[in-house]
């Protein structure tokens, strides 16, 4: 027996070099066992594989899976990517093989820390904690509690950093905790959720706002439960008040359709807007310049959704004025749809960029911001009451519908709004502006005009 050991869970480094060496040592993965830290749990062990060994090459993806596969939970992991990579150098595997039995488990483990990674971005909720100083004086400290699933903290911390680097915050989690001073990412040991804050001084506000808006006559358990899965609710403010407005919807609807109860929500777009200006829940409106809310006519009968503001759109205050707005133009103006006619918005309402020296350089909305701002969207498709939307590309779909639409294969379909809304789905203009390919790109935009049309065919059928 060869103990490999490696210093971390997820330590993927250290578990690639016990690989070269034992490779050298013609180890097979059924001699070794293999131990994380210090610890010592198997006594038939013998001699320790921790030779240094020149670097092996690997088939394409295998790196990156194995990186995945090395977050799981799973403690037969490193011994099953051990047994993949013998086998891929020996021929007797090969990457990219849909039947085999051991690539689809490890593809699943894969796509397990994947979907690990996501919901701790989607749902890790921060809650501000006052540091040394007291109410005037105190610096502002972000702490979060999340329970991963698998060994994803270190992979994730990157994504954090990036997504607030101007904050001072801390992500306590049962294996590891991280602090990010604004300059530094440190790590510490594990904590208890007691340790974590459980309510910050917004978080009233907080479930004052989302109760008023949480509107009985359009509940949609479903479609509720599939955007925030109910293992995360107890770390998410918003959802202390879930299932008591879910008990208690159907007494409250009849009794607002009784009383002729108007609910506390803005009931036209301006005061809508002057809301949305105020929210403060998702930290976009920070480095952004200005809220960036959907415009035209209240009574719309078609309404257009983009993903976020662009650079020109932030600094403008409207939506789709930039470059993707002047291609979304001309097309609506070849497709004879009348712009004006329509209402034209976006899922995310403030533009998120990463800045780049003097650049603004635009970056993907994630999940928990899409959500955050989803409570602006339907307020708007309630109020609007069109008959179609169009989703611009992906983000839209999402937003729109709760779902990961694929574009390609959906565009021109029609799916259903979480109001029930037909939503027919389309490119993003912007995908027109990354085409490289003169010929492709005017193929992509025919078919855009296409979609369009198809969308003011509609109206009218
Ligand atoms: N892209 C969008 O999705 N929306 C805008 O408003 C501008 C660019």
């Amino acid at each position: 027996m060869i103990t490999a050991r490696i210093a971390a869970e997820d330590d993927f480094d250290g578990w690639r070099n016990q690989c070269r060496g034992l490779m050298r040592l013609g180890a097979r993965p059924a001699d070794v066992v293999w131990q994380v830290g210090e610890q010592r749990t198997d006594l038939f062990a013998s001699a320790e594989a921790s030779l240094e060994a020149a670097p092996i090459g690997v088939p394409k993806g295998f790196a990156e899976l194995a990186r995945s596969v090395i977050c799981h939970s799973d403690p037969e992991r490193f011994g099953l990517l051990y047994q993949l990579l013998i086998d891929l150098k020996a021929r007797q595997r090969h990457m990219g093989d849909e039947a085999d039995p051991l690539l689809r488990k490890l593809e699943m483990m894969a796509k397990n820390v994947r979907r690990d990674i996501h919901k701790m971005r989607a749902f890790l909720r921060f809650r501000r904690v006052e540091e040394e100083g007291g109410e005037t004086g105190g610096e502002e400290h972000f702490v979060a509690w999340f329970e991963p699933e698998h060994h994803i903290v270190r992979t994730n911390a990157a994504f954090f950093v990036r997504r607030f680097a101007g904050m001072k915050w801390s992500i306590l989690t049962p294996s590891l905790t991280i602090h990010w001073d604004r300059q530094t990412l440190l790590e510490a040991s594990a904590k208890l959720k007691t340790d974590a804050p459980t309510e910050d001084s917004v978080e009233d506000q907080w479930k004052t706002y989302y109760s008023s808006i949480f509107n009985p006559a359009r509940l949609k358990v479903n479609a509720m439960l599939k955007e925030m899965p109910k293992k995360y609710w107890h770390n998410m403010p918003e959802t202390a008040l879930v299932t008591e407005l879910i008990q208690s919807a159907r007494n409250r609807e009849v009794a607002m359709i009784e009383k002729d109860i108007v609910p506390m929500v803005a009931d036209t777009l301006a005061t809508l807007r002057a809301e949305a200006d105020r929210c403060r829940r998702c930290p976009l409106y920070g480095p952004a310049t200005q809220l960036v809310f959907g415009e035209g006519p209240a009574d719309a009968r078609l309404m257009f959704v983009g993903e976020q503001p662009g650079d020109q759109e932030d600094r403008a205050g409207r939506p789709f004025v930039g470059p993707a707005g002047q291609i979304f133009d001309a097309a609506l103006a070849q497709a004879g749809v009348d712009r004006t006619q329509s209402y034209v918005t976006n899922a995310v309402k403030h533009f998120k960029f990463r800045p780049e020296g003097k650049k603004r350089i635009h970056e993907r909305p994630n999940v928990s911001e899409i959500n955050h701002c989803r409570w602006w969207l339907k307020r708007e498709i309630e109020l609007v009451k069109p008959e179609l939307i169009v989703a611009l590309g992906a983000t839209a779909a999402l937003s729109l519908t709760g779902r990961s639409l694929p574009i390609t294969a959906s565009r021109g379909q029609v799916f259903e709004s979480l109001e029930g809304v037909p939503v027919l789905v389309t490119i993003h203009p912007s995908y027109l502006l990354r085409l490289p390919d003169a010929k492709a790109a005017e193929r992509e935009r025919l078919q855009f005009v296409a979609d369009l049309e198809s969308a003011q065919r509609r109206l009218y059928r």
